[in-house]
């Protein structure tokens, strides 16, 4: 059966100091829609660099990524942002919401990005509260903790339905109990047929997943629970 999002023999080599390493070495992965899959893997082992490779913003050194059978950087720089904003849900490792833009409109911003009919603010609205700081929807980022500013980039990541989420350390300044709402909606949003792929440190997280990778020095590898 074909994956929604296919590696196959992904690999990303960085040049620095004269020297070159690959941080990601020939990666190979398939995700099928309603799969949770878990990358845990330590620092600098090459897991942002993979995600983003895997959301079209990384060209590869080697290898192919399919989205639905497609080779996406066989795309146009306009087409791959067309389906990153359709159908991939993306949740940054750091910072990424504009600071002009209210908490609100920052969750929008994908939803006007595919200019879809329809009432986003409502919907942005629902993801707030869901992410629990619907309170906060008329504040700006600059007004916010490190956990609120991440779950407006979780809600954001949701605005369009994405077929896949993609999230970089969703949790990773978010206490135990809204980790815990947090792993408890993607699992939802995972038995309801998206796509679920997470990068995490702690490891308890790793009860929501199907199935849980290690990474380590750029290589992927089964992780026996
Ligand atoms: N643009 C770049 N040029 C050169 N080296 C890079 C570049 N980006 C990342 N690296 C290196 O590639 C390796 C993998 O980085 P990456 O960000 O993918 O790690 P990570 O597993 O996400 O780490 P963390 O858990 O700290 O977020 C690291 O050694 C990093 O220093
Ligand atoms: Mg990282």
């Amino acid at each position: 059966m074909m994956g929604l999002l296919e590696f196959k023999e992904l690999s990303k080599e960085y040049r620095r100091g004269g020297g070159a390493f690959n941080a990601v070495n020939h990666v190979s992965l398939s995700i099928e829609p309603g799969e949770f899959i878990s990358i845990i893997g330590r620092s600098g082992s090459g897991k942002t660099t993979l995600l983003n490779m895997g959301v079209g913003l990384l060209k590869p050194t080697q290898g192919t990524v399919l989205f639905e059978g497609n080779d996406i950087y066989g795309l146009g720089d306009k087409d791959i942002s067309f389906l990153r904003n359709e159908k991939i849900g993306y949740v940054p490792q750091g910072q990424s919401l504009l600071s002009n833009f209210t908490v609100l409109d920052n969750v929008c911003i994908p939803w006007f990005l595919f200019k879809r009919e329809g009432d986003p603010e409502g919907r942005a609205f629902i993801l707030l509260e869901k992410v629990g700081i619907g309170h906060l929807a008329a504040s700006y980022p600059r007004e916010l903790s490190g956990g609120e500013m991440r779950r407006v980039s979780i809600a954001r990541a949701l605005i369009n339905e994405p077929r896949l989420l993609i999230a970089d350390e969703p949790t990773g300044d978010l206490d135990a109990q809204t980790t815990a709402g947090i792993m408890g909606l993607f699992s939802r949003i995972a038995d309801e047929g998206t796509a679920v792929l997470i990068v995490t440190h702690e490891l308890d997280t790793l009860d929501y997943g199907n199935k849980t990778y290690l990474m380590d020095a750029g290589n992927l590898s089964p992780h026996a629970a």
